[in-house]
């Protein structure tokens, strides 16, 4: 669990994001809970506050591990099925850029977190400001199944990626995700059409999904800066 005493200067800036990011939640929502470090800094700070305020708030989780986060903490969490509608989902990044479009992924849930964001009435964004962009560039991950790697690679090189890498686990194994799929991490530097691009990786026979989000960006942005202040886009 982190401890705000002992954070960087980073966690300081992503705590403050996720902190300002109560302010949206609301008694009665459905809430969808994203993946990943400011993610879960969002989520400690959601389970204190619904308990102070006596909300009742059911989440849908990105992934196995917030999930578990939620439930360690005491918070309702639904599958993705069971609910009817997800008011607010709420989210780390991995790069956003000045139309609010956004590469994710890069904790190895981008699939389960596009869905629960396409589906949610609202994307909130919550992010350092180091993840602030122009315009996205640099690695997309790609979720991919296993039997079709040798396919997939070639497909992103005639998309224009330059490097392809697998995205591996501590073990140094190919990192599994919650789906049972693989990874490739695929650098296209400046993506000049990032809608084109989210379209094109995942016609790509073999590919689940992948971590651009410009179909749909997020509606609303924090920025967390470690002095504590937050700017709201
Ligand atoms: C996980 C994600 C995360 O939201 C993204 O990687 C940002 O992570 P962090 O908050 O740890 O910087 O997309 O799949």
């Amino acid at each position: 669990m982190m401890n705000p005493s002992q954070m960087t200067p980073q966690d300081r800036a992503k705590w403050a994001a996720a902190k300002a990011a109560l302010s949206y939640v609301k008694d009665g929502q459905t809430l969808g809970l994203g993946t990943g470090s400011t993610a879960d800094m969002f989520i400690q700070q959601l389970a204190e506050h619904v308990r102070e305020k006596e909300m009742n708030i059911t989440c849908v989780a990105t992934s196995g591990r917030s999930a578990q986060l939620a439930k360690s903490l005491g918070l309702a969490v639904a599958e993705f099925g069971q609910v009817e509608k997800i008011m607010l989902t709420v989210d780390g990044t991995d790069l956003v850029d000045a139309k609010k479009r956004l590469i994710k992924g890069y904790g190895g849930a981008c699939t389960r977190e596009k869905i629960v964001e396409y589906a949610s009435e609202k994307l909130l964004i919550i992010a350092d400001d180091s993840k602030k962009a122009a315009g996205l560039s640099g690695a997309v991950p790609v979720e991919f199944l296993p039997f079709a790697k040798t396919r997939v690679e070639k497909g992103l090189k005639k998309l224009g990626a330059r490097k392809i890498e697998l995205k591996m686990n501590a073990e140094g194994r190919p990192f599994m995700t919650d789906n049972g799929f693989w990874i490739l991490n695929a650098d296209f530097g400046r993506i000049a059409n990032p809608l084109k691009l989210e379209e094109g990786i995942n016609d790509i026979e073999g590919v689940l999904e992948n971590g651009i989000f410009a179909k749909r960006g997020a509606d609303i942005v924090i920025f967390g800066y470690a002095n504590g202040k937050v700017v709201k886009k």
